[in-house]
C-alpha cells in the first residue's frame, strides 16, 4: 500500500473516534476517557511515524517544504492538546470545549495533508518511493505501538 493510502486509512479511523466522542454528553466521562485514550495512542504513533518516514523526505524538496513545516507546527499543537485533555476530567464542560477545538485542529490538519501535501508529494515521489515509504511507515508505527 502507498504511504497515501496508509495515512488516509489512519485518518479515517481517528476521525471516526473523534466523531464518537463528540456525540457523547458531559455525563459520559467513562466512555470518553476510554475512547480518548485510543485517540491519543493512535494519533501519537501516527504523527511520529508520519514525521519520521514521510515528512523527513518531503522537507528536502522545495515543492513540499513549506507545507511540511506547517504540518510540524500542527503536530506540536496536537500533542499539546492531547496532553492538556489528558490532565482534565473528561466529564467537564471545559473538556468538552477543548475537545471540540482539538477535533477542529485535527480535521484541518488532515485536510491539508490529504490535499495540498499529498498533491505536491505525488510530484516529488515516484510510485515506487511512495510504496517504499508506506512500508517504512507501517514498520515504524508498529514499533512505536509495541
Ligand atoms: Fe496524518
Ligand atoms: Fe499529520
Amino acid at each position: 500500500m502507498s504511504i497515501y493510502d496508509l495515512l488516509k486509512k489512519d485518518h479515517k479511523e481517528v476521525s471516526k473516534l473523534l466523531d464518537e466522542v463528540a456525540a457523547t454528553g458531559d455525563d459520559a466521562g467513562k466512555t470518553r476517557a476510554k475512547k480518548f485514550a485510543q485517540i491519543k495512542e493512535k494519533l501519537t504513533a501516527h504523527s511520529d511515524a508520519e514525521d519520521e518516514v514521510f515528512y523527513s523526505v518531503l522537507v528536502e524538496h522545495d515543492e513540499t517544504r513549506d507545507i511540511v513545516l506547517e504540518g510540524r507546527e500542527e503536530h506540536a499543537l496536537i500533542v499539546e492538546f492531547l496532553e492538556e485533555l489528558s490532565q482534565m476530567p473528561p466529564g467537564s464542560e471545559d473538556w468538552t470545549a477543548k475537545f471540540k477545538v482539538f477535533k477542529e485542529n485535527v480535521e484541518h490538519h488532515v485536510e491539508e495533508e490529504e490535499g495540498e501535501m499529498f498533491k505536491n508529494a505525488r510530484k516529488v515521489l515516484s510510485d515506487a518511493e511512495a510504496k517504499d515509504i508506506g512500508e517504512q511507515f507501517r514498520e515504524q508505527k508498529q514499533s512505536l505501538l509495541a
